[in-house]
């Protein structure tokens, strides 16, 4: 007998909503928030707003997509964090009132946990997964992470970002450039066409495995504020070269520690998770490294490596596999609880 599980993610400014059955997606619908767009970063505020406005459509879509009458699920999962507060809670309490109206459980999710089990997705159990223990770089907007994976309920961080975020470091730099937020992919895009020797900027020095990235955001705004000042177009001409000198940076940063956390933990099963593995120059040293270590390298589908629900309902699979239900009292939580 499958299980069919309905996916909610609500955590940052996407709002998403999922069926699965066991691991294979049946629909994954996500909404994003032009909303934002005009303020350079995520307004909390008006990102709960957004969410309210799209759950029920997002999930009415999923369903329909899915081609299931929503009494057909087992189980209902949603994102309980980290994120922001207003929007997590209309995914929780969607949740809530939906597991309570079907008589159905439901299942309280970790979002970074889900990003790095979106590798578990698959059509065919014939398709290549991670073999435990495993590591994974996760790198979003808000977290920087290594983990060691044991199996899909251990996970343990050897290590993380002591300030800014991989992401944070992609769309503040796109920012002092004057780029539209998200500024990750349009850092991504412009690096293709520019030379990431052009300009250097100083690696952080960070013992361990742990990460830093707000040194590098500030020289990378001195350095554009004194070339400004002698010539005022300085930005345009040479934004593609800006973008592909900071980008070479930010993925050197990531890729040191990873080689040292495969090194000391002698594990050779590699993987990338969150919204900053869809950059092309991160895919393709991962990559390389790989082939030169001998690392076996797992990289998410483009449509899995930003917020989607369908992590979260593979997340949540597991979680249902062991009958690890949450009860109606439960409430978000803002950061990382692991
Ligand atoms: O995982 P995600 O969708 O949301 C969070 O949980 O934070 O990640 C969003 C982050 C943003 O900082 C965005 O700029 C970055 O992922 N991002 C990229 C690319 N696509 C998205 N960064 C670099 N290159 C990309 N192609
Ligand atoms: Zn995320």
């Amino acid at each position: 007998m499958s299980t069919l599980i309905l996916g909610i993610e609500s955590s940052c400014d996407e709002t998403s909503a999922a069926v699965i059955e066991d691991t294979k997606i049946l629909a994954n619908i996500i909404a994003g928030q032009e909303v934002h767009r005009n303020y350079g970063g995520v307004v909390p505020e008006l990102a709960s707003r957004a969410h309210q406005q799209n759950i029920i459509p997002v999930i009415d879509q999923a369903l329909k997509q899915a081609n299931i009458n929503k009494n057909q699920l087992d189980a209902v999962a949603f994102t309980r964090g980290p994120g922001l507060l207003g929007s997590l809670l209309v995914g929780t309490s969607f949740a809530k009132s939906f597991a309570l109206a079907l008589g159905i459980p439901m299942i309280e999710v970790d979002h970074l946990k889900a990003h790095i089990l979106a590798h578990f997705i698959r059509d065919d159990q014939r398709d290549p997964v991670p073999k435990f223990p495993f590591l994974c770089l996760t790198v979003s907007g808000g977290h920087t992470q290594i983990v060691r994976v044991d199996d899909p309920y251990s996970f343990s961080i050897l290590g993380q970002t002591i300030d800014d975020a991989a992401g944070e470091a992609f769309d503040k730099a796109a920012k002092i450039m004057g780029l539209p937020y998200p500024g990750g992919p349009v850092i991504d895009k412009l690096a293709r066409e520019g030379n990431a020797g052009s300009y250097s900027f100083p690696k952080p020095r960070i013992p361990g495995l742990d990460y830093s990235f707000s040194g590098l955001k500030t020289s990378f705004l001195y350095r554009i504020r004194d070339e400004l000042k002698k010539d005022p177009e300085f930005i345009e001409k040479e934004k593609a070269n800006l973008a592909a000198s900071i980008q070479s940076v930010i993925i050197e940063t990531l890729m040191d520690k990873l080689m040292l956390a495969a090194k000391e933990t002698g594990i050779n099963d590699i993987a990338l998770a969150g919204g900053v593995s869809a950059n092309s120059g991160l895919r393709d040293t991962v990559t390389a490294t790989g082939k030169k270590l001998g690392w076996e390298v797992f990289i998410p589908d483009f449509e899995f490596t930003t917020d989607n629900a369908a992590m979260i309902a593979v997340a949540g699979y597991y979680k249902y596999l062991r009958k690890e239900f949450a009860s109606q009292d439960i409430t978000p939580y803002a950061r990382s609880s692991f």
